[in-house]
C-alpha cells in the first residue's frame, strides 16, 4: 500500500521533476537551468531508478525527467526502462529541447516513455537560431514529428513568452499547435538575472484573459499548480504564471531532484537541499531513505505566500 506525502502546508507530493544532466547542447538566452549549478557527480541510471522507486513508494505517481537536455545522455532509453517497471508510477514524461528527439522518439516510447513537452519558443528560425545559441529549428519539427509518429502523446510545447521577442508569435503558435495536435503551454518568464526579467517579462493576464473568453471549456488543472486549460477550437493551451503566484505555489505538488542527487524544496529556492546520493552511496536502509524524502518534504514551503499564508 503506498502511503501519502503531505508537507507541512498540507500539499499532497503526487509528482517529481528530475534533472539528469545540467548539460545542454542549447544556450537560452534566458534560461533558468532548473535553478541548478553545474556540480561534478551524476547520477547513474541505477541510482536515478532507485531515487524514483522510493519516491514512488511513498506516493509519488508521476515523474518527469528533465536537464539540461536529457537526450544528451545516450543512457536515457535505460534509465527510461528502469523507471518505467517500477510498480506505482502512471506516468513518465520527458522535457526536451527536440534537437536530437528525431532519431530516439521510437526508441524511448519503446522503453515506456509516455509524454514529451519539447521547448520551442518561436517558428522563426532565423529568430530562433538567436534565442537559443546556433539551434537548427527544422530539427526540432523533425524531433516533433517523430515524438507525434511515435505516440509520444500528447505532444506539448513549451513557450516562454518574451516581450519584444516572440509575444506577437502566439497566434501562429496556436495555429501550429492546431496544424499538428499539440497542447501548447504559454510559459511566463522566470526571473534569472534582474536585467534579462526587466527587458523580456511579458504579462500574459490578459492573454489568460482573452483565452478565457475564446474558449468552449476552460479546465482546472488541480494538481498542476492550479493551471488552467483553455480548450479552443483550434488546441488546447495552457498558461503557466509561476512568479509572484501564490496560487502556482499552493498547488505544488512536485518534488525537485538535482543532477548531482539532492531534492531542491523549489526551482526558485537555493537553499534546504537534501542530499540522497551520498547516503545512498554509502549503503543506507530503505528506512533511512524514506527519511531522506520525509526531510526533503518538511522542508518545502511555497515561494510566493499570499494572504493565504500569512500568519
Ligand atoms: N522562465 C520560464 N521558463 C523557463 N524555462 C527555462 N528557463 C525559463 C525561464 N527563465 C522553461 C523552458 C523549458 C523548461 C524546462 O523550462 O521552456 O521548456
Amino acid at each position: 500500500m503506498n502511503k501519502k506525502l503531505i508537507d507541512s502546508f498540507g500539499r499532497e507530493i503526487t509528482s517529481m521533476r528530475i534533472s539528469i544532466t545540467s548539460r545542454c547542447n542549447l544556450t537560452c538566452l534566458y534560461c533558468h537551468r532548473e535553478g541548478l549549478e553545474d556540480s561534478g557527480r551524476t547520477m547513474t541510471p541505477l541510482e536515478i531508478a532507485r531515487i524514483t522507486e522510493i519516491c514512488a513508494s511513498l506516493g509519488v505517481k508521476k515523474v518527469k525527467i528533465t536537464g539540461g537536455e536529457p537526450l544528451l545522455r545516450e543512457d536515457l532509453e535505460e534509465i527510461v526502462s528502469l523507471i518505467s517497471k517500477i510498480p506505482g508510477l502512471k506516468e513518465i514524461s520527458l522535457v526536451s529541447n527536440g534537437l536530437l528527439l528525431a532519431s530516439r522518439a521510437k526508441s524511448l516510447k519503446n522503453v515506456g516513455l509516455k509524454r514529451v513537452n519539447i521547448s520551442l519558443d518561436t517558428l522563426r528560425s532565423d529568430l530562433f537560431r538567436k534565442l537559443t545559441g546556433g539551434g537548427n529549428l527544422d530539427d526540432v519539427i523533425k524531433g516533433i514529428d517523430a515524438a507525434l509518429k511515435s505516440n509520444l502523446l500528447p505532444v506539448k510545447l513549451n513557450t516562454v513568452i518574451l516581450k519584444g521577442i516572440n509575444e506577437n508569435e502566439i497566434e501562429d503558435l496556436i495555429k501550429f499547435a492546431s496544424r499538428y495536435g499539440l497542447i501548447l503551454q504559454l510559459i511566463e518568464l522566470v526571473e534569472t538575472e534582474e536585467s534579462l526579467y526587466g527587458k523580456y517579462f511579458y504579462d500574459l493576464s490578459h492573454i489568460e484573459d482573452a483565452l478565457a473568453s475564446r474558449a468552449k471549456e476552460i479546465i482546472m488543472r488541480e494538481k498542476m499548480h492550479g493551471r488552467k486549460k483553455y480548450i479552443l477550437d483550434e488546441a488546447e493551451v495552457e498558461v503557466v504564471r509561476p512568479l509572484h503566484n501564490s496560487e502556482f505555489c499552493l498547488r505544488c505538488t512536485r518534488l525537485r531532484i538535482t543532477p548531482d542527487g539532492k531534492f531542491k524544496p523549489c526551482l526558485l529556492q537555493n537553499d534546504g537541499y537534501v542530499d540522497f546520493l551520498s547516503p545512498l552511496r554509502q549503503g543506507a536502509s530503505v528506512e533511512e531513505l524514506n527519511k531522506i524524502v520525509k526531510t526533503a518534504v518538511e522542508r518545502r514551503k511555497p515561494y510566493f505566500m499570499g494572504v493565504r499564508f500569512e500568519r
